[in-house]
């Protein structure tokens, strides 16, 4: 019964309670939704909350920069002074753009490197980097030239290498070399001290070269002014480039200056691998004593140059930064012993950057400045031409492939034709007889000749087709 009275009283407040009924059970939904609910929307918010907060952390350390603990190895990584992490600053890489390890792979290129940060405002507050992989200041020697680069190698390994490449290694870095003959007066024209000279030919000879320099004298490099084959042309003044020979006499140089006033003579051995030097010695000599002249021709005391042609083609170069010549591009070092011009793996590994063939090339007088600056961090090289590649890289100037520059003399069936030799500006490997040949038709072209155009490379023929 009491079950049975209970259950009334049950039914009669719960009756009376849910009276009306939808009123009563809305309320009682109502109260189970928000006990289930109040933890579901409070989680949410919550989780809102954190994913925007971890938003607005990401992106305040990814402009800040390396803040907090998302970028581990702080220290490895440069970061300038002054500049804090901070969200007014741009966002800087994370990792670094430089390679960390020296390149050890050959000498060449190791030193390079070395050379390389050493001129590198980052880098070079970072570490003092040396050769040898040796933290300490490296220890050059005060004149410049004798340096323990030897200690580079394993002696067996550096005493495998040719002679000659021994050799270079032993005196790279010796570039002060005296003049033992000077031209301090080439430059300045005789009769109007204030004229600039229009071209200036720097031809590297040899002291036993005797023929070829007097044939480029009567010929082509006749100094003076010289009026182009259409145009007005311009003054023109001619240098010759030796070093000193174990056997020539250096007295009968001595005489040819004195005759002919045009030979600059410096004191080190005149060879293959010392080559390099004549240019960044003459790229001295120039802003000492010629820096007005717009052009400079620079060529070998073998080749044959249209030197009218020539001055018609300056005279429509208008840039500053002008290179021109023939242009080799990807070219690999030479790797087989027997030729003058190996270089062992163990050098230098890589290839080279484009680089106008050492024949003859053309540039502005402009850029001589800024090429013997920038000479002065790279390290001389064996191939002179190849160096001259390496500065312009460096310097950001790319030079002008003209096909009127003929380094490797014609193909065999442009040799048949017979205005051939009107089509180039200059071309390598010519005889001082046939300078003078060559110099004739140039004067005096026969008349099919008269109105050839200058060599263009195939593809440019066909677009003219
Ligand atoms: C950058 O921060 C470092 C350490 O947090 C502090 O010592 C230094 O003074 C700060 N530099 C500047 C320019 O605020
Ligand atoms: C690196 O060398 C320079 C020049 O000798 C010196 O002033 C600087 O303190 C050196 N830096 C370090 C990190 O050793
Ligand atoms: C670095 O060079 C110094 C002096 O030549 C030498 O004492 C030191 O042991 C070298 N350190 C290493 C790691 O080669
Ligand atoms: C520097 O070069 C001279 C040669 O002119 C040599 O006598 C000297 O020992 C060299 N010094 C060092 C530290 O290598
Ligand atoms: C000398 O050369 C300058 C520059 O080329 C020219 O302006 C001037 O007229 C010349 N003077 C004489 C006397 O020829
Ligand atoms: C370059 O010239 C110097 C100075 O005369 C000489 O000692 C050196 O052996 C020459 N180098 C080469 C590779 O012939």
């Amino acid at each position: 019964m009491e079950s049975k009275t209970g259950y009334k009283w049950d039914f009669y407040t719960a009756s009376t309670c849910y009276l009306p009924q939808a009123h009563c059970l809305w309320r009682y939904r109502w109260r189970i939704l928000l006990c289930i609910c109040t933890p579901c929307i409070v989680t949410g918010c919550l989780l809102v909350y954190i994913a925007l907060a971890l938003c607005l952390a990401i992106t305040h350390t990814y402009h800040g920069g390396l803040s907090g603990t998302l970028i581990p190895l702080l220290d490895d990584y440069f970061i300038a002074k002054g500049t804090n992490s901070s969200s007014l600053l741009a966002p800087h890489p994370m990792r670094p753009f430089w390679k960390e390890e020296l390149n050890r792979e050959a000498f060449w290129n190791l030193i390079q490197h070395v050379m390389d940060r050493q001129h590198n405002t980052i880098l070079r507050a970072r570490k003092n980097i040396s050769e040898n992989g040796n933290s300490t200041l490296h220890s050059l020697n005060k004149t410049g030239c004798f340096s323990n680069s030897d200690k580079m190698w394993n002696p067996s390994d550096y005493f495998s290498l040719p002679p000659q490449i021994q050799r270079f290694i032993k005196y790279m870095r010796c570039r002060d070399y005296p003049l033992l003959i000077n031209q301090p007066g080439v430059c300045v024209s005789k009769q109007n001290q204030s004229e600039a000279p229009m071209l200036l030919l720097v031809i590297k000879s040899q002291a036993e070269n005797i023929k070829n320099r007097q044939a480029i004298r009567f010929t082509w490099g006749h100094s003076g002014l010289v009026r182009g084959q259409v145009g007005r042309g311009g003054l023109v003044h001619r240098v010759f480039l030796l070093g000193k020979t174990e056997a020539g006499s250096k007295a009968d140089v001595e005489q040819e200056s004195k005759t002919y006033g045009d030979i600059i003579m410096w004191d080190f051995l005149d060879t293959f691998f010392n080559l390099t030097l004549k240019d960044v010695l003459f790229w001295d000599w120039y802003a000492k004593h010629c820096a007005n002249s717009r052009f400079v021709f620079k060529g070998d005391d073998d080749v044959f140059v249209r030197t009218p042609a020539l001055l018609d083609y300056l005279d429509r170069q208008k840039s500053k930064e002008f290179v021109a010549g023939d242009l080799i591009t990807a070219a690999l070092p030479v790797r087989s012993e027997n030729t003058k011009y190996f270089i062992p793996h163990g050098f230098y590994k890589g290839s080279y950057p484009s680089y106008p063939g050492g024949g003859g090339v053309v540039y502005s007088g402009a850029l001589v400045p800024r090429l013997l600056a920038i000479s002065k961090r790279v390290h001389l090289y064996p191939i002179d031409d190849v160096y001259l590649g390496m500065c312009l890289e460096r310097l950001g100037v790319i030079p002008i492939h003209n096909p009127a520059f003929l380094t490797f003399d014609f193909t065999e069936s442009e040799a048949k034709e017979p205005c051939a030799h009107h089509t180039i500006l200059m071309v390598h490997k010519r005889s001082p007889e046939e300078m003078l040949k060559l110099w004739i038709e140039t004067l005096e072209p026969k008349s099919e000749c008269r109105n050839t155009q200058l060599r263009k490379t195939c593809l440019q023929k066909k677009k003219k087709k």
